[in-house]
């Protein structure tokens, strides 16, 4: 980790609602400011000499909200997919995404389609949106198609390690060293549970849209004071 720079950021962007509703606002009014924040956010955290920055931008449990507040985050990301985050691509930056496809609707999954295909070859770092994601989920997907793969005979049971592991959950990422959660709620939701095993925590009242450039500064500062032990004394 070079000067004490986190490799893989995980950000939960909580706090949209009440962002909007304080200002009297619709709840929707406060997912449109929260996605402008990320556009910034992104390309800011990359310059930083962050490489890996996963979002968490929509639960498989965010579905039981009212079908008007789901509808507008659905049409939200696919004009952030198709337009708003092409700055990304500008700035070499992959975009992968995290979650499971059912019951996204065709228009969504054509729209994560395209970013994904537009910022392939991009290198110098990479985005995860994860929507449509749980962490447990994902566990018991990965484990799925471990099982699939022990059966085809492509890989031995006994060879399974957490290493190999990682390797067949959503996307191929390293463990989460920092993760942030905005809005004042200190708990975790089904987010990383993998990758998380050795995160730092960091939790702010900061509500998303107001989570800044400055703001993220002040997280990786309180980050590079972090003595990790991994378990060594
Ligand atoms: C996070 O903000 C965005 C999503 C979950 C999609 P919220 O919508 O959870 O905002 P609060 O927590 O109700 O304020
Ligand atoms: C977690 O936030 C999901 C996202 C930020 C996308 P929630 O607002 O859904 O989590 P809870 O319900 O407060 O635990
Ligand atoms: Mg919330």
């Amino acid at each position: 980790m070079e000067n004490n720079i986190p490799v893989h950021v995980a950000i939960c962007m909580d706090g949209n609602g009440r962002w909007a509703t304080r200002q009297g606002l619709k709840r929707s009014e406060g997912h449109k400011a929260g996605s402008k924040t990320l556009e910034k956010l992104a390309i800011h955290v990359f310059k930083t000499g962050v490489k890996y920055l996963s979002v968490y931008a929509f639960s498989t449990d965010n579905f039981k909200r009212t079908k008007e507040e789901v509808d507008y985050l659905m049409n939200l990301f696919i004009i952030m997919f198709k337009t708003k985050l092409k700055s990304l691509d500008k700035e070499n930056i992959k975009v992968v995404f995290s979650g499971r496809k059912d019951p996204l609707r065709k228009d969504v999954l054509a729209a994560m389609d395209s970013i994904v295909e537009r910022t392939k070859n991009n290198t110098r770092g990479i985005l995860n949106i994860c929507l449509n994601y749980g962490g447990q989920e994902e566990i018991v997907d990965a484990s799925k198609k471990i099982i699939e793969d022990v059966n085809a005979g492509i890989i031995n049971k006994n060879d399974l390690n957490k290493e190999i592991f990682y390797k067949y959950l959503y996307q191929d990422l390293p463990p989460i060293d920092f993760f942030i959660r905005t809005s004042g709620e200190y708990r975790v939701s089904n987010f990383m549970l993998y990758q998380m095993s050795y995160s730092e925590f960091y939790f702010t009242d900061t509500l998303f849209p107001d989570f800044n450039e400055s703001e993220f500064d002040k997280a990786l500062e309180e980050f590079k004071l972090r003595d990790r032990r991994f378990g060594k004394n």
